[in-house]
């Protein structure tokens, strides 16, 4: 909806669409749709409208007004009041909702109800990942990845760790990636489970040691982040990140190297990695300062300053950030529009868009790497990630 109607609209509460009147019917959700008359019967509608009560989030005003048009013409008919002043902003546009839908008839309106109620319903239980849950392509442990309307979307899935990176983490992600580089989707996402976008590195990696010692620990780490990283910086197709909640560490670092990242109002961005005796890794040496400029990057990179999601999108890091009620429903949206796009035109643009920075990237990745290397045998990282375990154990 656009225009002054719809900005004001967004001031509307959603409870007033929810119950537009007294509910008496409990049939259980799927609806039901009268077979005979394939209409939808007095009962499929008042058990739609206590589906409506039930939806998580909030559908967004178009929506809202679509299920209010509906709802007046299933049980009055076409309009029968007078239109609102052009200064009642919010009556107007309900009254323009309404007054749309002409003459279809009660019957109609009536079951189109039920259809986008019931469209509302599967959506959004089909938008809800469960730890565990099967992914389409291959078996993953700690992902799960789908691939649907030409977007595969990786997920990072482990909520209760809030989606911290473990060892074998890294791994599917780069077999996750490596996968989605050839297949015939034309974008593919990073996001993940739960409350949290990702919590960086799994500090418990760091005690996982081989029989070769805690040399051979860091040698083996560092190679493994060098072959993770260079997996972004090669991604032939757009890659997107979605931060559905804070990201810390690498998940932050890595955020230069997405095309576009969209964000909740409720994530943060934080590398506390000076807290921890490292050091900067995914390229963001390089990139954060050539995004905002080497004050703001020094802050949150020397001194791990945690910022906000609109400190973020002001600074370039994000390319927008949604308000977290809405935030699923308008960035599905919108990238399910961008994934109907020529999938070659989409690659070319972005091959021409990074190619030059390629080398520079790979020469960071691999300077990053090395020094980390060393920053994880000192003993200020080893102090940082003890306390940080210490502290779980005596929870
Ligand atoms: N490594 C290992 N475990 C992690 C983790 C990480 N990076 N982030 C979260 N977890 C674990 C917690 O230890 C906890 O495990 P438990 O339930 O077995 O005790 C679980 O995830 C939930 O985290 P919790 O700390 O209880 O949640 P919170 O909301 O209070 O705090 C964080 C969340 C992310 C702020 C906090 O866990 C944290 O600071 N983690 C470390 C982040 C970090 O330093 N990452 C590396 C950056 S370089």
């Amino acid at each position: 909806m656009a225009g002054v109607a719809g900005r004001l609209a967004r001031r509307w509460s959603w409870s007033a669409f929810r119950s537009p009147v007294q509910v008496t019917c409990s049939q259980a959700f799927p609806l039901h749709v009268s077979g005979t008359a394939m209409m939808a019967t007095q009962a499929d509608f008042e058990n739609a409208m206590s589906q409506v009560k039930l939806l998580k989030k909030d559908p967004g005003n178009e929506v809202k007004l679509k299920l209010y048009a509906l709802y007046k013409q299933a049980t009055e008919g076409p309009c029968n009041v007078p239109k609102p002043g052009v200064f009642d902003f919010v009556n107007k546009a309900k009254w323009d909702a309404w007054s749309g839908l002409g003459n279809v008839s009660k019957e109609t309106a009536r079951q189109n109800y039920v259809d986008l109620v019931s469209s509302l319903r599967s959506s959004e239980s089909t938008s809800q990942v469960k730890p565990g849950a099967e992914s389409q392509q291959g078996t993953y442990e700690t992902l799960v990845v789908t691939s649907d309307d030409g977007i595969t979307k990786i997920v990072l899935n482990r909520p209760a760790k809030k989606n911290a990176i473990t060892t074998k983490m890294y791994h599917e992600i780069i077999l996750a990636l490596q996968a989605a580089s050839k297949d015939d989707s034309a974008l593919t996402v990073l996001t993940g489970n739960g409350d949290y976008y990702c919590s960086g590195n799994d500090l418990t990696n760091f005690t996982d040691i081989p029989p070769g010692g805690v040399e051979q620990k860091a040698k083996d780490s560092a190679v493994l982040l060098r072959d993770f990283v260079n997996c972004f910086i090669d991604f032939p197709k757009p890659l997107i990140a979605v931060v559905n909640g804070p990201a810390v560490g690498i998940s932050v670092t890595l955020l230069g190297l997405f095309d576009i990242v969209y964000a909740t109002d409720k994530a943060t961005f934080h590398t506390p990695f000076t807290h921890l005796g490292q050091s900067p890794e995914g390229c963001s040496s390089y990139t954060f300062p050539k995004i905002m400029g080497s004050a703001k990057a020094a802050e949150m990179l020397i001194f791990g300053k945690k910022i906000t999601a609109g400190e973020a999108c002001a600074q370039g890091l994000v390319t927008q950030v949604f308000p977290d009620s809405t935030f699923q429903k308008e960035v599905w949206t919108r990238l399910k529009a961008f994934s109907k796009l020529p999938p070659n035109a989409l690659k070319i643009s972005k091959e021409i868009i990074r190619k030059n920075e390629k080398e520079k990237l790979h020469a960071t990745n691999a300077e990053e790497c090395q020094v980390l290397q060393s920053r994880w045998l000192s003993d200020e990282c080893m102090n940082a990630v003890m306390g940080f375990l210490s502290k779980k154990a005596k929870l």
